[in-house]
This record gives structure tokens, sequence and C-alpha cells, in this order.
């Protein structure tokens, strides 16, 4: 049963996706990493959605689901997919649809996680990255045990986004609710829509995700 993580910029989507693959094997899509991958490459595409990613709107639709399209086809039927961060347009979303039509896989369900505003500005001031396992960190909320060794891996090497900043931020959460929300009603219309309070601690999130993935 494939899912999708739905939620502004620092919801938590994707340290709970991170825990999905974790505790139940699944497999996490983010279009944020595969663009950001693509930037990194060089490529004619990547210095296209840099520019984009750092003013914080949203990359074409056209772009968006040619990744993931080519994503999919590539792993085997028996692989479920968390998809983070996509759909996030209406388009993306009919796309993603008939990909999986095609394919003979469903969608199972699509979980929203609900967080105010101003904590998503902390959430986002303060997150890090490991460089060596791409382990999420912050600086308050969830600081490496040791400083600066990332637990999983053991890298002294981290980094912080290049969009994660006010101005690209306010962007960021515009382009959520006028592009993205418009999902919730699209899903819930369907009804495949659950929500979590994403404002509850990590664990308290990850074990609502989880009952909701037990009962669907
Ligand atoms: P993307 O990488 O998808 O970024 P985003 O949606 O803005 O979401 P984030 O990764 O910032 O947040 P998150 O919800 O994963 O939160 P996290 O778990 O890290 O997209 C980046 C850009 O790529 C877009 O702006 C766009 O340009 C482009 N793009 C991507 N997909 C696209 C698409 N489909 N179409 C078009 N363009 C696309 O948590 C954040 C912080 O909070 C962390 O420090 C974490 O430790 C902490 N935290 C997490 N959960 C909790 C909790 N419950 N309590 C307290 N702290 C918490």
């Amino acid at each position: 049963m494939n899912i999708i993580l739905l939620g502004p910029p620092g919801a938590g989507k994707g340290t709970q996706a991170r825990k999905l693959v974790d505790e139940h094997g699944m497999v996490q899509l983010s279009t944020g990493d595969m663009l950001r991958d693509a930037r990194n490459s060089g490529t004619k595409m990547g210095r296209v959605v840099a520019d984009v990613m750092d003013r914080g709107a949203l990359v074409t639709d056209e772009i968006v689901i040619g990744l993931i399209a080519e994503r999919l086809e590539r792993e085997p039927e028996s692989v479920v997919f968390i998809f983070d961060g996509f759909p996030r347009t209406l388009a993306q979303a009919d796309a993603l649809g008939d990909l999986l039509d095609r394919m003979g896989r469903t969608l199972g369900v699509v979980i929203e996680i609900a967080v105010d505003d101003e904590a998503l500005v902390a959430r986002i001031s303060g997150r890090f990255t490991c460089e060596g396992c791409g382990e999420v960190y912050h600086d308050t909320i969830k600081p490496p045990v040791k400083d600066g060794i990332c637990e999983e891996c053991g890298s002294t090497e981290f980094s912080r986004r290049a969009d994660d900043n006010e101005e690209s931020l306010r962007v960021r959460l515009l382009a959520y609710y006028k592009q993205t929300s418009p999902l919730i009603g699209y899903y819930h219309a369907k009804h495949l829509l659950k929500s979590v309070d994403g404002m509850a601690d990590m664990d308290t999130v990850s074990a609502e995700i989880s009952r909701i993935l037990a009962e669907a």
C-alpha cells in the first residue's frame, strides 16, 4: 500500500518518511531530494531547478512528474512507496493517479501532517543535515547526542539548505497554501485523507502514523 505524506515545509514529512523506511521497510520518494541531487549533478536541468528551489517556488510539474515516472518504472512491483513532498499540485496528483493505475499499483492513504506556521519557522531555521547519511537534526529540538558527530554514521560534516531562510520560507509557505493545500480536499473527496497532529513530538506523530497504516 503506497502512501503520501502531505504537509507544509518543516512539517516533518522527511523525518516521518525515514522512520517508516526504518520500521516498515518502505521506500522514500522525496522529490525535494531528487531535485537536490539533480542540482548537485550540474546538469542543465539541475541548473534550471536550482534557482527555482532557492527562491522557494515550485519546480514545473513537467520536470517533477518526469522524475517520479522514471523512478517508479525502475522499481520492482513489490516495493511500497512513501511519497514525500509529491504531489504538490492538482496536476501532479492527477499524474500520480494515472501512473499508479497504469502500473497496477494503488494509493492506500494520504497522511496530512498539520503544523502551525510559527512552529514551521522555528523548525526550518534550526534544521541541519548530516552530509554522510542525510540524517536530519535541529539545533534545539534534535541536536546530535555528541556535539558535531552524527549519531547514525559518525560523520562530522553537516550542512544547511540554501532555501532554509526566512525569505524563501515565506515563498514556500505561500506556495503550499496556494498550490498544495487544495490536495487536502482532493484526497478527502477520494476517501483517502487522514490527518495527524504534527505539533506533537516526533515519536507521538510516528506512533499515530503507524496506527493509521495498521487500520488502512
Ligand atoms: P522539499 O525538500 O520537499 O522541502 P519542503 O516540502 O519545503 O519540506 P522540508 O523538507 O523543508 O520539510 P519536512 O516536512 O520534510 O520537515 P523535516 O522532517 O525536515 O522541497 C524543497 C523544494 O524543492 C521546494 O521548495 C520546491 O522548490 C522543490 N520541490 C520539491 N518537490 C516538488 C514538487 N513535487 N513539485 C514542485 N517543486 C518541488 O523537519 C523539519 C525540522 O523539524 C527538522 O529539523 C526536524 O528535526 C524537526 N521536526 C520534525 N518533526 C518534528 C516534530 N514532530 N516536533 C519538533 N520538531 C520536528
